[in-house]
């Protein structure tokens, strides 16, 4: 809340994080999307309000309630998640940890599609922005600490040093979702996480954890390296 100050290692600092999946129309009722369910961008937002931080959560369309002592800015598409985050600029640390879809249809219906009987409509896809790259590779107002996800399903630190580089941002906090659509960690939409946290110092990785103890961690650390001015 405006003027209140709030106690605890973060207290001062603005932090943003991205959280959930993003729907990209492909007809006024139709979209693309994927299984992210939000709750690991939700509970680090809650995790850094509860360390005192300022924070503001850009998050696509998800059915878990807003995280107490947090901004919320709801968008649906990757376009709108974007601009809502520059708008946001400059914060002391990003954490992008929504589930961006990477492409988006070119020409979006204005109508519903029909079935015409000339079979099925090809949707032609164009990329969406990289909205962390973008952030990342910002010359003024970039973010001090620039935190990228990384869900992979295979060489999951191979991915992510190969990410880290080409992103350009401090941290990536990879993640294995090997899993998903079975019980257990890594599964998206699940309550677990199992993550490493790859970054120019290397590899530290975290036990098997829930979601909400990834967000405590990770939000110490980011208090931490903020402090310390060192990543
Ligand atoms: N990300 C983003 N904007 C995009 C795509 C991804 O901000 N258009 C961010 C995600 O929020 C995440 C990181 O980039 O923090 C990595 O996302 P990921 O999907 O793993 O990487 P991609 O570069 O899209 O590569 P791929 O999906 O091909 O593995
Ligand atoms: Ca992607």
């Amino acid at each position: 809340m405006l003027g209140e100050h709030k106690v605890g290692p973060l207290s001062g600092k603005r932090v943003l994080v991205t959280s959930g999946p993003t729907h990209e129309p492909i007809d006024p009722v139709r979209y693309i999307a994927n299984r992210s369910s939000g709750k690991q961008g939700h509970a680090i937002a809650r995790a850094a309000a509860e360390l005192g931080a300022e924070v503001t959560l850009v998050s696509g369309p998800v059915s878990i309630p807003d995280p107490p002592g947090v901004t919320v800015v709801r968008v649906e598409t990757a376009r709108e998640m974007l601009a809502a985050v520059e708008a946001r600029m400059p914060v002391d640390a990003a954490v992008f940890c929504a589930a961006v879809a990477d492409w988006r249809v070119a020409q979006a219906g204005e109508e519903k599609l029909k079935k015409d009987g000339s079979g099925p409509p090809s949707l032609g896809l164009v990329e969406n922005p990289d909205i962390l790259a973008t952030i990342a590779r910002r010359k003024e107002g970039r973010p001090i600490l620039v935190v990228g996800f990384a869900a992979e399903t295979e060489k999951v630190v191979e991915h992510a040093k190969a990410k880290l580089a080409r992103k350009g941002c401090d941290w990536i906090v990879a993640n294995d979702v090997s899993h998903t659509g079975e019980p257990g960690s890594g599964v998206m939409g699940g309550d677990r996480n199992t993550v490493a946290i790859v970054s120019a110092q290397g590899v530290e990785s975290w036990p098997d954890m829930d979601k909400s103890d990834v967000a405590r961690k990770l939000a110490e650390r980011i208090a931490t390296a903020l402090k310390d001015k060192q990543w």
